[in-house]
């Protein structure tokens, strides 16, 4: 039992509750703080504020952990797929074979788009930002399911597994058709005898009458990339999903608001950054060792992209096991990716530089995560969209936990105010 923490404010002190997770982390609950003492507190960016109690993903950035319902990345990463993380990270366990097999016939089922949602492509430019197109139409499956989108927790909860299986399932069919659209190619549709990763791998490259048939490295790897991203606890677009959910708002269109959030270069668009900033240092002959020097100035823009985390202040757990199959990938594909070499290149000259070294900084998950979903053919405006099909497990998960908290309230955070303090209406005939 942790004793209440004390505050001290203008001589008059107040007790708060120490709350403990199963992890031993605590947090000072100030709910009452401003009813009780007028006070509120400014946590810019939420960085050490707790939003929600959450049994989904535990993190430890200090020391590199990432944990989902318990079970170690790295053992999930070796041992699992993409579909059985996914139903972990949604229902609290790993399935047993019964139920691993119904979900999977439930996704499988579950591929195809309505016929009239195709209609909906071509109201978009053919070069339009990837994720626009992801989250505008995925925000139409509310309309074309209303039955499972009734923005009311008990009934859409009633009906969640469906709603689940179809998100998942849908938002990575969207996802080869928005390649395929914008490609100018036919959109070839999902068999449902294929699993989950074969199945993308089918929509994005088959060209009719010939069926692209993938190594099973490649298939192999694409699980990787969806696994390690499926879920991170409380980052941005989770936060959004969950901050959209607060208000009851339905699955489907929860997601498209966590689609919206991920778009960011700051966020889920880090990987095509990484790839450009490979890229320029190719072309400019360098080996990484000048761009490593420039980086060094401090500057956002000379940064070395893939480098840093906000919470792992130590490793990330998910770089190293992408770090080492992008390796592997590239090797058993026969591939010679220059871009591969300059990557090492950086992580080695940077992990021995004191700039980097004293300030914490590591590879992040977006360091590899480019040059794999390269080798796989993958162009990289849609590396993010690869991020959003592996997320949405996530998202799901915590949508959820916030349908099924019968107490939650509607997130409605405080601020500080700084702007004009109350002044008189003055009419427009009297202003100069
Ligand atoms: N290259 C060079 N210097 C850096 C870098 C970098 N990538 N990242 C941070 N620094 C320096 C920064 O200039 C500062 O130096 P000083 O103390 O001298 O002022 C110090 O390190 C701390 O920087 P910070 O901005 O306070 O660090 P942060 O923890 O707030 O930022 C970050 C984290 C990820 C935004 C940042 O490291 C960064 O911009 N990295 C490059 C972009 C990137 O790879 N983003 C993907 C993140 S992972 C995505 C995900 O998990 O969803």
């Amino acid at each position: 039992m942790v004793p209440n923490a004390a505050i001290k404010l203008e001589d008059k002190e107040f007790s708060l509750p120490v709350l403990v997770g199963t992890e031993g982390e605590k947090a000072i609950d100030i709910r009452k703080l401003r009813n009780d003492s007028g006070y509120i507190c400014y946590d810019q960016g939420y960085g050490n504020t707790g939003s929600c109690e959450s049994a989904i993903t535990y993190l430890d950035g200090e020391n590199g952990v990432l944990r989902h319902r318990g079970y170690p990345i790295e053992q999930l990463a070796l041992h699992s797929d993409f579909v059985e993380t996914a139903y972990l990270i949604i229902y609290g366990e790993l399935p047993n074979p019964t139920q691993r097999k119904d979900f999977g016939l439930l996704l499988r089922r579950n591929a195809a788009i309505e016929a009239r949602m195709h209609n909906v492509f071509e109201g978009f430019p053919k070069d339009a930002q990837p994720m626009a197109l992801l989250s505008s139409i995925v925000a139409t499956l509310a309309a074309h399911y209303p039955h499972l989108a009734r923005n009311n927790f008990e009934q859409d909860l009633g009906t969640f597994d469906l709603a689940a299986a179809m998100a998942i399932s849908k938002i990575r069919t969207i996802g080869a058709l928005i390649y395929r659209y914008q490609k100018g190619l036919p959109a070839v549709p999902p068999v449902e005898e294929l699993p989950f990763c074969n199945n993308f791998l089918h929509m994005m490259f088959s060209e009719p009458p010939n069926v692209y048939v993938p190594e099973p490295e490649v298939v192999r790897a694409l699980n990787l990339v969806f696994l390690l991203h499926a879920d991170h606890e409380q980052n941005c677009s989770t936060s959004t999903v969950r901050m959209v959910a607060s208000s009851s708002t339905n699955l489907f269109t929860s997601l498209s608001a966590g689609i919206c959030a991920l778009s960011g270069p700051l966020h889920g668009g880090a990987n095509t950054a990484v790839m450009q900033m490979l890229q320029s240092i190719h072309d400019e002959h360098d080996d990484g060792t000048r761009f490593i020097e420039a980086a060094k100035s401090g500057t956002k823009s000379s940064r070395l992209m893939g480098f840093g985390h906000a919470v792992y202040k130590n490793f990330d757990p998910r770089a190293t096991i992408l770090g080492k199959a992008c390796s592997e990938v590239l090797a058993k594909l026969g591939i010679d990716d220059p871009l591969l070499a300059i990557a090492k290149k950086l992580e080695e000259t940077a992990l021995k530089d004191d700039y980097f070294l004293s300030r914490k900084l590591y590879p992040n998950v977006d360091f590899y995560s480019g040059i794999i979903m390269r080798a796989l053919r993958v162009p990289e405006n849609m590396f993010t969209v690869l991020f959003a099909i592996g997320r949405t497990a996530g998202w799901i998960a915590n949508w959820r936990e916030v349908a099924a908290n019968t107490k939650g309230k509607i997130y409605r955070p405080r601020q500080v105010y700084t702007g004009k303090v109350a002044r008189k209406y003055v009419p427009i005939a009297e202003r100069i």
